[in-house]
């Protein structure tokens, strides 16, 4: 029986109802996995997933990153990054805030992981609405609605994606954090990638579906190469801004329960931070590594 599939009237997001990720035979796993890469954020609600469980389902995929931050990856477990506002003993569990600002994961890297899966173990809630929504929004359909001369253009760029920029942008500086239990641990982790500057095209062709899709994170990128700091400046807020079209922009509710699997070729995501204790939200995620290319 074919999987049941909801479309939900955005480039991507795409609800598959009626599956069982801990009972999967190989013809539906087939059938996730091709709406995994046709529409790059798959969301599938009501599991039941164990770390194991869940790493079990990522593996199927292929082979998993680690997150790159140790301290926040479950220790029995550590191919399982945990997001989370809670506290053990004063601690937090988890990193609390997983990007409020729009990205592809771990883009500070050389080789940027293919994908994620987020698994909702604990939802935060006002009494009226869940809180912490994530929103995603389509990097192929944003490359695929450009204009043919800025395709033209966008197509010979590559940019520098700047750790420290990043740092200066969303304010995780030690100063900032002196009184911040969340950012103390999060401006501790960095430390190992603080000074990356890596260099990537602006375009990239996704290595499974050949797709083209446009390579840009918010606020990171320190130059567009070729070009003055101005129209690098310039270009970036223009390309960012068409990716995030409020028209195109799908914003994920989460129910516990739920896990949402996108693909960072494809689509931006940034989280909400519109909660704290005693909302607690907790959630396990598994990152799913870049094919290799030979
Ligand atoms: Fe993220």
């Amino acid at each position: 029986m074919p999987i049941d599939i909801h479309l939900n009237g955005t480039p991507l997001g795409h609800e598959i109802r009626g599956v069982d990720l801990n009972n999967l035979d190989e013809q539906t796993f087939k059938d996730i996995d091709d709406a995994y890469k046709t529409y790059g954020v798959v969301v599938i609600r009501d599991q039941k997933l164990t770390p194991d469980q869940q790493l079990n389902f990522s593996r199927r995929f292929g082979s998993l990153d680690r997150f790159v931050f140790d301290r926040f990856n479950m220790k029995e477990n550590p191919e399982i990054f945990i997001v989370s506002n809670l506290l053990d003993d004063g601690k937090p569990v988890g990193m609390e805030d997983a990007g409020r600002y729009w990205h592809s994961d771990m883009w500070y890297v050389a080789t940027p992981p293919r994908g994620s899966f987020l698994y909702a173990v604990e939802v935060p809630h006002d009494g009226t609405r869940p809180l912490g929504d994530t929103y995603f929004a389509s990097t192929r359909y944003a490359y695929e609605t450009l204009s043919e001369p800025l395709k033209e253009q966008v197509n010979q760029l590559s940019a520098v994606f700047s750790s420290r920029k990043y740092g200066e942008y969303v304010g995780h500086t030690p100063e900032k954090a002196k009184d911040n239990i969340y950012l103390k641990e999060v401006v501790a982790a960095r430390e190992k990638i603080k000074n990356n500057e890596i260099t990537h095209p602006l375009v990239r062709t996704h290595p499974i579906t050949g797709k083209k899709s446009l390579h840009v994170v918010q606020g990171v990128i320190s130059q567009v190469i070729g070009l003055s700091a101005q129209d690098s400046e310039e270009l970036i807020d223009t390309l960012v801004n068409h990716v995030i079209r409020p028209e195109v922009v799908y914003r994920h509710v989460w129910r516990v329960g739920d896990i949402v699997l996108w693909d960072n070729y494809s689509a931006l995501h940034r989280a909400t931070g519109d909660f704290k204790l005693p909302q607690r939200r907790h959630m396990h995620r598994t990152t799913l590594s870049a094919p290799k290319i030979n």
